[in-house]
């Protein structure tokens, strides 16, 4: 397909992305909409999956005709045959009056059945027919019913492994998989991921009515090498919090750790990278060392913490006389019972005690030392590149080569 279909298609639909793997999705569902197979989209959740579907019904011979998006996770067990398949009059508790489902409804259309992998079993066996024949029959019913549908269905979990837990039919896999269509994770298509983020400042500056935001450099390079395990949804939802709830329009990397979960950014990462990023590790070693080396600056926050804790019952002692605990004026309340603070001052001084044995941070500052060291190694001494690798700024980096003294080296 030529680049020009392809714009085409990316405008009509708002897609956002130059990433091949987006690219070949679009063609492919370009390429199979005019022909009746069943197509089975495939991709982690949040990838965007939801669009093809609709790309195909609307290039298809069928678009004038009706197209359903059906969840097949959400439509409770007891009910699901009927939804799609119709019922009898008095087939069941409550079924008044008979009813047509989507299969009937639907016949000349499209239906979409995400989350296919949700079906139960008795389900299944009659969607197999449908496909294989056109013929359903109705709940409660006798009749064999004709109906010519197409079907596009979609998932976000391990199809072969459900076969194998007996979950899925395996015939019903390879009629729905006639044509796969994978929907690349977010964390593998490098600057769409910017050009994503910018789509939805823009989105989110009109609905709000607020200025847009944008990224600093090392917010970006926060935002390339995460691993994004919500994918384009994920990254809709944190700019849209950003958007919000920033005062400074300009996001910085530390603005962003309060977005994206600093637990999940770091241990995340470190796997990402390790399992097929820009850089490879040599071990598992390395990645437990990044893992050691980011909860070093958790402690470092913590540590933080306790002092800000320990200024304030300072100035508190200072406010109410030398003389024993009083309570630290608080914004919701103006006394606090003195038992939980003698419980936070002997906390400080705990702390206060840790601190004297405490030089070496957890000992790990040998590991971060050596995280440092490979990292530059691995890039030949580019201090921007191993900044990258570690996910953290220049700035951060620079310090830190300071203060293992790897600047004399
Ligand atoms: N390439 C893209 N350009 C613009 N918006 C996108 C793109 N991909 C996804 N989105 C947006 O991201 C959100 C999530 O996409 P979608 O609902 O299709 O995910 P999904 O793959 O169906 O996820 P799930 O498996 O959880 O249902 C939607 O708001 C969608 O519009
Ligand atoms: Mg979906």
């Amino acid at each position: 397909m030529n680049d020009k279909e392809l714009q085409r298609v990316k405008q009509r639909y708002n897609i956002v992305g130059n990433h091949s793997g987006l690219n070949r999705a679009l063609d492919v569902a370009l390429q199979v909409a005019p022909t009746d197979l069943s197509v089975l989209i495939i991709g982690e959740s949040g990838v965007g999956k939801e669009i093809i579907p609709r790309v195909i019904h609307d290039n298809s011979p069928r678009r004038r005709e009706k197209y359903f998006a059906i969840n097949c996770g959400s439509i409770p067990e007891g009910t699901i045959d009927s939804e799609l398949f119709g019922h009898e009059k008095g087939s069941f508790t409550g079924a008044v009056g008979e009813s047509e489902g989507y299969f009937g409804i639907a016949n000349k259309g499209t239906i979409f059945l995400d989350e296919v992998g949700e079906l139960p079993m008795a389900t299944q066996a009659r969607l197999l027919r449908v496909l294989e024949t056109g013929e359903y029959i109705r709940v409660g019913g006798q009749e064999i019913r004709k109906t010519d549908v197409r079907i596009v269905a979609a998932t976000n979990v391990n199809m072969r492994k459900a076969i194998s837990e007996g979950k899925f039919r395996e015939d019903l896999f390879y009629r729905l998989n006639t044509i796969p269509i994978q929907m690349p994770p977010l964390r593998d298509r490098g600057d769409d991921i910017l050009l994503l983020f910018r789509l939805f400042a823009l989105q989110m500056a009109d609905k709000y009515r607020l200025p847009k935001i944008t990224l600093a450099e090392d917010a970006k390079q926060i935002m390339l090498h995460y691993k994004w395990p919500g994918n384009v949804r994920q990254l809709k939802n944190i700019t849209e919090q950003m958007s919000v709830l920033s005062e400074q329009r300009e996001i910085t990397a530390e603005m962003l750790t309060h977005f994206i979960p600093r637990d999940m950014e770091t241990t995340q990462l470190a796997v990402v990278q390790g399992a097929g990023g820009s850089h490879t590790y040599e071990s598992e070693r390395d990645i437990l060392y990044k893992i050691l080396y980011e909860l070093r600056g958790n402690v470092s926050d913590l540590r933080r913490d306790l002092n800000n804790v320990r200024k304030q019952l300072e100035e508190s002692r200072q406010l109410n006389g030398a003389a024993g605990f009083q309570p630290i004026p608080s914004k919701s309340s103006n006394t606090l019972p003195a038992a939980p603070i003698k419980r936070q001052v002997d906390l400080v001084e705990d702390a206060e005690a840790e601190e004297i044995s405490e030089p070496e941070t957890l000992n790990l500052n040998d590991v971060g030392k050596q995280m440092v060291e490979k990292a530059l190694e691995r890039n030949g001494g580019n201090r921007k590149k191993a900044a990258q690798e570690l996910g953290i700024s220049d700035r951060t980096l620079y310090r830190r080569i300071k203060l293992y003294g790897l600047d004399n080296a």
